[in-house]
């Protein structure tokens, strides 16, 4: 018997392999990927710059409990993440601060933003541009169209294919407004990142003696659900099912597909230091892609070549073997998906956690927390 099955060698599945392995317990991990470390995967390219092959990663946490367990596997490099957006021939702070007012306006104009801004709210104060587009203050409010057309309005069209008015209202939120002159994107404890990567700390989180690990392979060419019981190679049960991996594929889409948003990354290396002046700079108004990302900024490596990632965004086919980047946070998906977490709850010994089998925008701390609830109720 195989007492327990994580499906999936990403952030949520190395951090459960990992903890049930420290309770003496043996695991076996599925992976379809020739890799792990899920999204989070990072890896070093032709021209060895360190490059994170989903997109960029900041690891923040405001949990102790997190930063202390990958601290066990990993040193860190502090890092601040700072991002800039292309807006009306500047770059300025986003998220949208005091000092991008100061960039984009005559000094008269932005110290009346500011002005009104800081008596109609406090001064530290992160708002939401709908706080601000419904403040019964005219100048916030003219303010606010500004934000909302030149900041939001076309990223959320180029990243979603639709206006923030048709996605849920948290993810527009999830850029606030700052009132203050901090240009820092994240405000958790612990900001940094792996000294030596990402996927360097989650294979040292799952190279143990307990942990066997199984790459390039569906779980679905291994499993077998009959009766309720699982098997492997229809013969070895399986005690309890950790899963990972999108919800509405281990039901065959019964009710339905969940969709998603993917991403191309455009990859080009440069000989010199560096290309841009931070990590990230969103295009919100120009070109097709989202941003720009440069690791080298992330990761602090030393090289004299440098890799920047210019990010598409796509439909989303998981049959023509897109990956799924982001849930599209609506209300009708979020009903298919309650179908399938009634079908979970009736179900013994099986777990979905993380992103795809939460159907959630989760953050890498975010994932770790489920992860580590879902084994401290075993
Ligand atoms: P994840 O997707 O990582 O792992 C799931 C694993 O299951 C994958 O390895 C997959 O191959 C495997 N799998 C899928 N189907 C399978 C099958 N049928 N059989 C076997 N295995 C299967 N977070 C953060 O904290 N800071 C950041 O800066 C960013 N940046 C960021 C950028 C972009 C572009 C995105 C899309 C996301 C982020 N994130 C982030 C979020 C971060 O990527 C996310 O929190 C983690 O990937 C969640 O880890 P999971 O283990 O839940 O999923």
């Amino acid at each position: 018997m195989i007492e327990n099955l994580v499906v999936g060698a990403g952030v949520a599945g190395c951090v459960i392999a990992n903890r049930l392995a420290q309770k003496n317990k043996q695991v076996l991990i599925v992976e379809k990927r020739n890799k792990i470390g899920g999204q989070a995967h990072d890896s070093y390219n032709k021209k060895n710059v360190l490059v994170h092959d989903y997109g960029p990663h900041i690891f923040h946490t405001d949990s102790e409990e997190v930063f202390k367990l990958l601290s066990e596997y990993t040193d860190w490099i502090l890092y601040n993440h700072e991002v800039l957006g292309f807006i009306d021939n500047n770059f300025v702070p986003i998220p949208f601060n005091i000092n991008s007012i100061a960039k984009l306006f005559p000094s008269e104009k932005g110290n009346k933003y500011i002005k009104n801004l800081i008596s109609y709210f406090n001064y530290g104060e992160k708002i939401t541009i709908w706080d601000l587009k419904n403040s019964s203050n005219e100048i916030l409010k003219e303010l606010a169209e500004y934000i909302y057309n030149k900041v939001f309005y076309n990223y959320t069209l180029k990243q979603w294919d639709c206006s923030p008015e048709q996605l849920d209202r948290e993810v527009t939120s999830k850029v606030p407004v700052n009132i203050s002159k901090d240009n820092r994107y994240f405000f958790d404890k612990y900001q940094m990142i792996p000294a030596e990567g990402y996927t360097t700390m989650f294979r040292k989180m799952i190279e143990m003696d307990n942990i066997s690990l199984l790459l390039n392979t569906d779980f679905k060419d291994i499993l077998s659900i009959k009766n309720g019981d699982f098997k492997l190679y229809e013969t070895i049960r399986v005690k309890n099912i950790f899963y990972t991996a999108p919800i509405d594929y281990f039901f065959d889409f019964e009710f339905g597909k969940l969709p998603y948003r993917s991403l191309k990354f455009k990859h080009e290396t440069y000989s010199r230091k560096y290309y841009q002046q931070n990590a990230v700079i969103n295009y919100p108004n120009n070109y097709d892609f989202t941003r720009v990302t440069e690791f080298k900024h992330i990761t602090k490596q030393k090289t004299p070549f440098t890799t920047i990632a210019k990010e598409y965004p796509q439909k989303c086919n998981l049959e023509d073997g897109d990956i799924p980047y982001y849930p599209i946070p609506k209300r009708d998906n979020r009903e298919i998906y309650y179908k399938y977490s009634a079908k979970v709850k009736r179900m013994k010994n099986f777990y979905p956690v993380g992103r795809l089998a939460q159907y959630e925008y989760l953050n890498m701390t975010q994932a770790i927390e489920n992860a580590l609830k879902t084994v401290a109720k075993l």
